[in-house]
């Protein structure tokens, strides 16, 4: 008999993680684990203040997880506080509001405060991170699209959830998802396992994409200059229709993309003779 047997077995059961939540003020960080914790929802906004700490408990498929969950104060003023608490963290809970874009167009800036905090030597490669598209239950203030946030996400290689702290939509999805993943990363070393890694787009699609959807009219859309000839549209057309083929572009978004392009070339070759 294996004489470490038993002891394998006892590490395979207690496993102790520590997950932080990021994003800006408002988002929603407290309520999502506030309704997976304690099953509800607070509407009065009470801001942290620094940091909130809390342990708890969780069965995610055969494995008992202890999880330490640093909630963070998204106010720029609480930066002195929370800064010290990136270190030592398996797991990421960043969030934005899907009705203020400002809390979507921030999460780049949220990435950076971590990776310069973690310095030179830190790595963020070997973290889970999930994206939470929160308020998802405001359908009617919505100004970040499901594809938008999905492709922000999964280009970086970061899970991507839909959620509301307020219906609770989404949220034990999330947080079950979120757990494998990081159990997933500690039997593997610390590190993440490479069928996490392959994100099934190239950064060059996501590049077109974006650039699509940011683009002012279909010249810009097209990526040629006003004036350009007949031949010229047809070129970039075709360069974009081949990279961005719903038959083999699985980026999100990507039929959007493709849809608007082939209109953007309609419309061109009309006023072109
Ligand atoms: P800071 O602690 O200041 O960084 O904010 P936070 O990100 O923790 O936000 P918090 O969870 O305190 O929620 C902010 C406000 O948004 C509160 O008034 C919540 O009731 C509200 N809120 C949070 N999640 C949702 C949601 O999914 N839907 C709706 N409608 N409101 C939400
Ligand atoms: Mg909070």
């Amino acid at each position: 008999m294996d004489a470490n047997a038993p002891k394998r077995k006892e590490a395979r059961k207690s496993l102790r993680i520590k997950v932080i939540s990021m994003g800006n003020a408002e988002v929603g960080k407290s309520c999502i684990i506030k309704r997976y914790c304690e099953k509800r929802f607070v509407p009065k906004y009470l801001a942290t203040i620094g940091i909130d700490y809390g342990v708890t408990k969780v069965q995610v498929r055969d494995r008992e997880i202890k999880v330490n969950i640093f909630d963070m104060a998204g106010h720029p003023f609480f930066y002195e506080v929370r800064n010290e608490f990136y270190k030592d963290t398996q797991g990421v809970i960043l969030v934005y509001d899907v009705g203020q874009k400002e809390s979507f167009d921030a999460l780049d800036a949220w990435l950076a405060e971590m990776k310069q905090e973690l310095g030179p030597h830190g790595n963020m490669d070997n973290i889970v991170f999930v994206v939470c598209a929160n308020k998802i239950d405001c359908t009617k203030h919505r100004s970040v699209d499901e594809s938008e946030g999905r492709l922000w996400a999964e280009s970086r290689g970061f899970l991507y959830f839909e959620t509301s702290a307020q219906t609770g939509e989404g949220i034990n999805e999330m947080f079950q998802t979120f757990y494998s993943a990081i159990i997933d990363l500690c039997d593997n070393g610390g590190k993440r396992p490479p069928s996490s890694m392959g994100v099934g787009f190239t950064k060059e699609q996501a590049d077109a994409i974006r650039r699509i959807r940011n683009s002012k009219d279909s010249w810009d859309m097209l990526g040629v200059k006003p004036g350009a000839t007949r031949d010229e549209v047809n070129k970039a057309y075709r360069k974009l229709a081949v990279l961005l083929h719903p038959d083999k572009c699985v980026a999100p978004g990507s039929e959007d993309a493709f849809k608007a392009v082939v209109n953007a070339r309609t419309a061109l070759l009309k006023n072109i003779k």
